[in-house]
């Protein structure tokens, strides 16, 4: 169940990684989606290297997303990176709260050599209300006990990293006011100067940023909360929103924040085989660069 990265796949990890630390004056380019510059020397280093996935889906009758998840685990563990961040959708859910997805994915990311964080997803703790297996205080509690709080913050490397679960957003829940309170006074505390990563599962738009006006949009979080989110993360200066739940790789730009939806590990929604993969995000103090990696190319 568990296969090893290939020796193939090995050498391209490490000569990207390598090419990384000792070059040059730009970026080694491999990927879909890559952002790149020609840069300086002493802005060269980044100051943080992180792998963002999304959407794993694990359950024990889904061997592919089993498959995939333990291909990136291998990839991850040779690259090396400062940290891996999964926003949302851990597990598959469809039948609900199954305490054993939970086991799994914990056993999962066991399998990582490198701090992994993530946050939960609708299929974690449930839909937003209306749409049926809904989002439960039952739910949410079970993931808060088997795996940790849904809402952290972390500074690595002078660099700000923040996540939330936004499948709360708009349930009026206790917990998404305590949430909330909660955003605005790590936001508050952060020199607005410095680098702040904000991750979560839903877009606040997969196109044009009024569609976090919208209120029917299965794909984004609605309002009022997608409106109110957009305007934090433009006064508070945050300097990217990374999520999933939409299974490919979107990059946008609005208001001088950077919207970074990372491609599933489960499973393609177009049956596009390339479209599944994971992102590298490098944070520079000047730039922040993303490159898609194709599992199909690491299982070639
Ligand atoms: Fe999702």
């Amino acid at each position: 169940m568990y296969s090893s990265i290939n020796e193939r796949n090995y050498s391209q990890v490490m000569a990207d990684n390598e090419a990384q630390r000792q070059s040059p004056s730009h970026h080694v380019t491999k990927g879909l989606n890559y952002a790149s510059s020609q840069r300086n020397s002493d802005n060269d280093r980044p100051l943080l290297t992180l792998i963002h996935c999304s959407d794993v889906l694990l359950a024990p009758d889904r061997q592919a997303c089993l498959n995939n998840f333990a291909l990136v685990a291998d990839y991850v563990n040779a690259f090396k990176p400062d940290v891996m961040v999964i926003t949302g959708d851990l597990v598959d859910g469809r039948k609900g709260l199954v305490r054993s997805e939970f086991q799994l994915f914990k056993d999962y990311i066991n399998k990582v050599n490198t701090p992994v964080l993530y946050v939960p997803g609708n299929h974690d703790i449930g839909n937003k209300p209306g749409l049926g297996n809904s989002l439960s205080i039952e739910r949410l509690s079970a993931y808060k006990e088997m795996l940790g709080s849904d809402r952290w913050y972390y500074e690595m490397n002078s660099v700000h990293l923040l996540g939330l679960n936004n499948v709360l957003l708009n349930s009026n829940f206790s917990e998404e006011r305590e949430q909330r309170e909660w955003l605005v006074r790590v936001l508050q505390d952060i020199p607005m100067e410095e680098k702040t990563l904000l991750f979560a599962h839903y877009p606040l738009f997969l196109e044009n940023p009024e569609e976090a006006l919208s209120d029917t949009h299965y794909w984004t979080v609605g309002l009022p909360a997608g409106e109110e989110q957009l305007y934090f993360l433009s006064q508070f200066k945050v300097t990217a929103y990374l999520c999933g739940h939409c299974h490919k790789a979107i990059s946008r730009e609005y208001a001088g924040t950077k919207f970074i939806a990372a491609p599933a590990v489960s499973f393609s929604l177009t049956n596009e085989a390339e479209s599944v993969g994971i992102n590298i995000v490098r944070i520079y103090p000047d730039e922040l660069s993303v490159k898609t990696i194709r599992l199909v190319d690491l299982k070639s």
